[in-house]
């Protein structure tokens, strides 16, 4: 099933980020967002399925050009409908609109598969690596650069 017309993203404001913590805590089980939303050009989006919440991406500026996904995700319960695919479009067209060069994101493909495959499927490209002991996983950075002139 494609849900996606049924569903709705949208950035939410510092106000509602509460929103943020609920999901957050549904899809990874913490209490901790990010460690701080003190960031420079901080986006939060959220995506309603039929008017509940279902999924949220958060990021900001990392360097003058380039942004940073810091973290997302779907709840168990919406997944494989399309919802992270759109998230990631619609942080994409954003960032991309605001004038960025590169838009990069850390993931942990054995703890989440399911990003890696959907980067690699987006035309995302490992662009370093490392074992993290903290998460018992390696940790790959993902990177798409937006084309020279593009919207
Ligand atoms: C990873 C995650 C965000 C995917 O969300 P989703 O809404 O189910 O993803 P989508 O439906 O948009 O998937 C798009 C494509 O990504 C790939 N994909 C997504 N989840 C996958 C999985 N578990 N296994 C294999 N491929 C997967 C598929 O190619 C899929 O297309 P298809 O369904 O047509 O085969 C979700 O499973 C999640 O929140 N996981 C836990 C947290 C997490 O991993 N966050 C990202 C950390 S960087």
């Amino acid at each position: 099933m494609n849900a996606t017309s049924a569903l709705r993203i949208a950035a939410i404001s510092r106000e509602e980020r509460p929103l943020l913590r609920t999901l957050n805590k549904t899809i990874f089980g913490d209490a901790e967002v990010i460690r701080t939303f003190k960031r420079a050009d901080l986006m939060m989006l959220v995506a309603w399925l039929r008017g509940t919440p279902v999924g949220f991406k958060v990021g900001y500026r990392l360097q003058p050009r380039v942004f940073y996904s810091a973290k997302g995700g779907v709840v168990p319960e919406a997944r494989r409908q399309g919802i992270a695919r759109a998230l990631l479009h619609a942080m994409l067209e954003r960032v991309q609109t605001s004038g960025y060069r590169r838009f990069v994101f850390d993931t942990f493909p054995n703890k989440h598969p399911g990003m890696t495959i959907l980067a690699l499927n987006e035309g995302f490209r490992v662009i370093q690596a490392g074992y993290n002991p903290e998460h018992s996983d390696y940790r790959l950075r993902f990177a798409r650069s937006f084309p020279p002139g593009g919207k």
